[in-house]
């Protein structure tokens, strides 16, 4: 169906894909695996029309195309979702979807969409209410939006950035069948990854790259996830143990029967409350759309808050701004890294003191310091492996994965007493991952709170000494790690104790 030959791109001083091939077969799922700044991203976006390859050439059935543009990729029925989402989130979701649809009015969009919905529900599988607004998503939600973005602008092959990276396992699974289902009708579907055993379970097909070549390529059948790994990364990664230490600091951040109430006065955060002390992890665990989102904006100062409390070190925050909070020991990670992390059009210098440029050594007698600054930038890159070209370089230009090591980096030089982190993990190529949680534990063990809100429950299970689910906005009481117990907290995440 596709093929692309010899495409090379180039950015200045980096080669991000280097004489690649890559052929993709109707009625497939193709999976493209490789490390954080691999170039999996830009060898889609460069078939996608939104880069152009230095050399090299796409054949869309055996016939040469030119893809300039997005416009180019839809009239050859290619769509992507990309691994940062581009929905419109004051827009509800049938406003979303009617954008760029050629048929009529609004009136007739909101009928063609009205049908085609009923149609992807069947078909597929893939459920949404087109009535809420995109910011009112969860991850999970939108990105079904996307998908459904791509079928209704008739697409026949569809790219998949990270589509799982911030999904729940029954999300995933959810959007596994419908990728069955749409392989079935002889659609072609790439899908880029960095879990191996989603590989396992949908691909036909599979090609790895490695600092833009490929280095493997075959049918799925007789391939082993070790086989998979050693081709990305050249050697077998180590699984970090995760060492805790018994920790002696005083204070919690205390968050006491919060209240979030939606525009459309639902109630998205009940009665929640969690504490966390200092030396501490505390998993939140949740299907996505649970109130977790709510409840880290409140909790950050970027939601208004209702009724309850929060306390810092017995300091009340519950209506100081986000400055304030910042100023009072509190970090975050969020989950949308190009929108909420970076400022994106600006250095990564720049982005180093988003959470600290209010004072010295970054800003002295009202002027900033930029060799302080540098200094900062520089030393997150380095001790996070963030592949940069130097702290000069805009946020915008970093892969998916490297921005997330960037942010997590920043956020935990920043040296806060409590560090919200959200789906810290999600993105990260393997080593990353480990290297990320490893980190995660040692703030812990050097006294700091760290309220871990993820969708990954083997993430939770693994780092956190107490999880916390929640569910339809509401909180359970904490699960101390002795009594974790998998299948439980599973249920829970079903709500299973909640009363409603
Ligand atoms: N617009 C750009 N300008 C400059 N460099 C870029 C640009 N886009 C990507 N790069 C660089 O090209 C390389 C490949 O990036 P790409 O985003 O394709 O990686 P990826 O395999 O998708 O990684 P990830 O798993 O982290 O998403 C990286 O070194 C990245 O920094
Ligand atoms: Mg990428």
């Amino acid at each position: 169906m596709i093929a692309m030959k010899g495409i090379v791109k180039e950015f200045p001083g980096v080669l991000a894909v280097d004489h690649v091939d890559f052929e993709l077969y109707p009625g497939e799922i193709h999976a493209l695996l490789g490390e954080n700044g691999a170039g999996k991203t830009t060898l889609m976006n460069v078939l996608y029309g939104i880069y152009k390859a230095d050399s090299g050439e796409t054949l869309i059935n055996g016939k040469p195309v030119r893809i300039n543009n997005a416009v180019d990729a839809q009239s050859n029925r290619i769509g992507m979702v990309h691994q940062h989402f581009s929905l419109i989130p004051a827009f509800t979701v049938a406003e979303n979807l009617s954008i760029g649809l050629k048929d009529g009015g609004f009136i007739l969009k909101e009928e063609y969409v009205g049908s085609k919905i009923k149609e992807a529900e069947d078909k597929y599988g893939i459920h949404i209410d087109v009535n809420r607004k995109v910011d009112d998503l969860s991850i999970g939600e939108q990105q079904r939006v996307e998908v459904l973005k791509l079928l209704f602008r008739g697409a026949n092959t569809l790219i998949l950035d990270e589509p799982t990276s911030a999904l729940t396992p029954q999300e995933a699974e959810n959007l596994f069948l419908s990728l069955k289902a749409l392989k079935a009708e002889g659609k072609a579907i790439v899908v880029i990854t960095h879990k191996l055993y989603e590989v396992m379970e949908i691909a036909d097909r599979v090609t790895v790259l490695r600092k833009g070549r490929v280095v493997f390529k075959s049918m799925k059948a007789g391939v082993t996830s070790d086989i998979l790994a050693e081709a990305m990364i050249g050697k077998g990664v180590e699984l970090a143990k995760y060492k805790k230490e018994e920790v002696k600091a005083e204070g919690s951040l205390v968050i006491e029967k919060l209240m979030v109430i939606g525009e459309r006065h639902d109630t998205l955060v009940n009665d929640a409350t969690i504490r966390l002390n200092k030396g501490e992890i505390i998993g939140v665990a949740g299907v996505s759309g649970n109130g977790q989102k709510e409840l880290v904006e409140a909790l950050f100062g970027m939601r208004k808050i209702s009724a309850g409390s929060i306390t810092m070190g017995g300091k009340d925050i519950t209506s100081s701004n986000v400055k304030a909070r910042v100023m009072s020991g509190l970090g975050y990670i969020p989950e949308e890294r190009k929108t909420k992390g970076v400022a994106i059009s600006l250095s990564l210098s720049l982005n180093s003191v988003i959470h600290s440029h209010w004072g010295a050594p970054y800003l002295v007698n009202k002027m900033f310091n930029y060799t302080a600054i540098r200094k900062l930038a520089k030393q997150i890159i380095s001790k996070f492996n963030v592949a940069a070209k130097s702290e000069a370089a805009l946020a915008k230009n970093l892969s998916g994965g490297n921005l997330q090591k960037f942010i997590v980096g920043r956020e935990m030089l920043n040296e806060p007493d409590y560090l919200i982190a959200v789906n810290p993990t999600s993105g990260l190529d393997i080593g990353a991952t480990e290297y990320v949680r490893k980190e995660l534990v040692d703030y812990r063990n050097r006294g700091k709170g760290v309220l871990l809100v993820s969708e990954d429950l083997d993430e939770l299970l693994a780092l956190s000494d107490q999880i916390v689910v929640m569910y339809r906005g509401s909180t359970s009481p904490s699960v101390n790690q002795k009594d974790f117990d998998r299948l439980k907290i599973g249920a829970m995440m079903l709500g299973e104790g909640f009363t409603r």
